[in-house]
């Protein structure tokens, strides 16, 4: 891939990283949506779970940032009380059931209800199919597959199967697999599945479960792995119909969509926030253009 088209790229990623104060959190939802709400974001320390965090503070919520370090969790909750959000920081590894339920108990301790569940924290790394070990593939299955479930069946049985509430998991593009992360790619796909199976269990409790699969988005999630895979995963923004990366906010804005009661007759579908790299065709692939601005937060 030519340098000239990586730069732009690069660019956009730097202004837009995660530790960037903004002053407030640009919505185009209503004041007050979620007044009164709590949501467990796990992973929301850090990248698209601290702007999905921040959006649904700005809105009323009370938002429980839910993952292993702390230190991560502590400035977002710094960063959200300074825009006027009410947030609490909660220790929670999901590869650790012990360690889901005390998450779980400690929001309720906290809060006293639970209404939003958006299961965002995971994490992956590249490798060829045949030379993962068997360790990093428990790991990424643990995470991204198993955690989200007994996350989802934890705040169901504690909270849910009384009083109703919303779950989105995010999940990844992998409608053609998923070459370089086959872990990942099946975590996903599970997840997806999970979506459907809980809709269909849950809905007689007013149970809502959903996924957002974002492209490839300009979060710090990404900086992450070596420059080389970075650069690899930059060159598929030219695969979509913007011809850019996508932002946090805009996976944000979905999220809060399918959360909110505007999605109230939506259960058990994913939603590609991806701007068409999931239809990607080499017949017609999109032509480089500014003709599609992103929506900041
Ligand atoms: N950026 C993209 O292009 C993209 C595209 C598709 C999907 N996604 C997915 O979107 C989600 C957010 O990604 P991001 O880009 O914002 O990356 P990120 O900043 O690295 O976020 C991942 C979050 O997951 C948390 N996490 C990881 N393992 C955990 C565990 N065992 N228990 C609890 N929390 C855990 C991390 O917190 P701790 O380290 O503190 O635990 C971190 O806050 C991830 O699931 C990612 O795979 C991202």
């Amino acid at each position: 891939m030519h340098l000239s088209y990586y730069l732009p790229v690069k660019n956009f990623l730097n202004s837009h990283s995660q530790n960037k104060t903004t002053p407030n959190v640009n919505t185009v939802f209503k004041t007050g949506l979620f007044e009164g709400k709590t949501a467990i974001i796990t992973g929301g320390g850090t990248g698209i779970g601290l702007r999905i965090a921040r959006e649904m503070a700005y809105l009323g919520a009370t938002v429980i940032l839910a993952s292993r370090k702390m230190e991560n969790l502590l400035k977002g909750v710094e960063m959200i009380t300074a825009e006027g959000g009410k947030a609490h920081a909660v220790e929670c590894n999901i590869r650790q059931e012990e360690s889901i339920k005390a998450c779980v108990a400690k929001t309720i301790e906290l809060t006293g209800r639970i209404d939003y569940l958006v299961n965002n924290g995971g994490g992956q790394f590249p490798s060829p199919a045949e030379t993962i070990s068997s360790k990093g593939w428990h790991a990424v299955i643990e995470t991204n597959l198993t955690g989200t479930f007994f996350m989802s069946q934890e705040v169901f049985n504690r909270q849910f199967i009384n009083t109703g509430g919303v779950i989105v998991n995010i999940i990844a593009n992998m409608r053609n697999g998923f070459p370089i992360m086959v872990h990942t790619g099946a975590a996903r796909a599970g997840v997806e599945n999970i979506t459907k199976t809980l809709a269909t269990e849950w809905g007689k409790y007013g149970v809502r479960v959903n996924s957002v699969a974002p492209g490839i988005i300009g979060s710090s999630g990404l900086d992450k792995y070596d420059p080389a895979y970075r650069d690899f995963i930059y060159s598929f923004a030219k695969n979509n119909q913007t011809t850019r990366l996508g932002t946090e906010a805009e996976v944000s804005s979905a999220v809060v969509f399918l959360l909110s009661p505007a999605a109230s007759f939506i259960t058990g579908v994913t939603l590609a926030v991806d701007a068409g790299e999931s239809l990607f065709s080499p017949v017609m692939p999109p032509a480089e253009n500014d003709k599609n601005p992103a929506f900041e937060g």
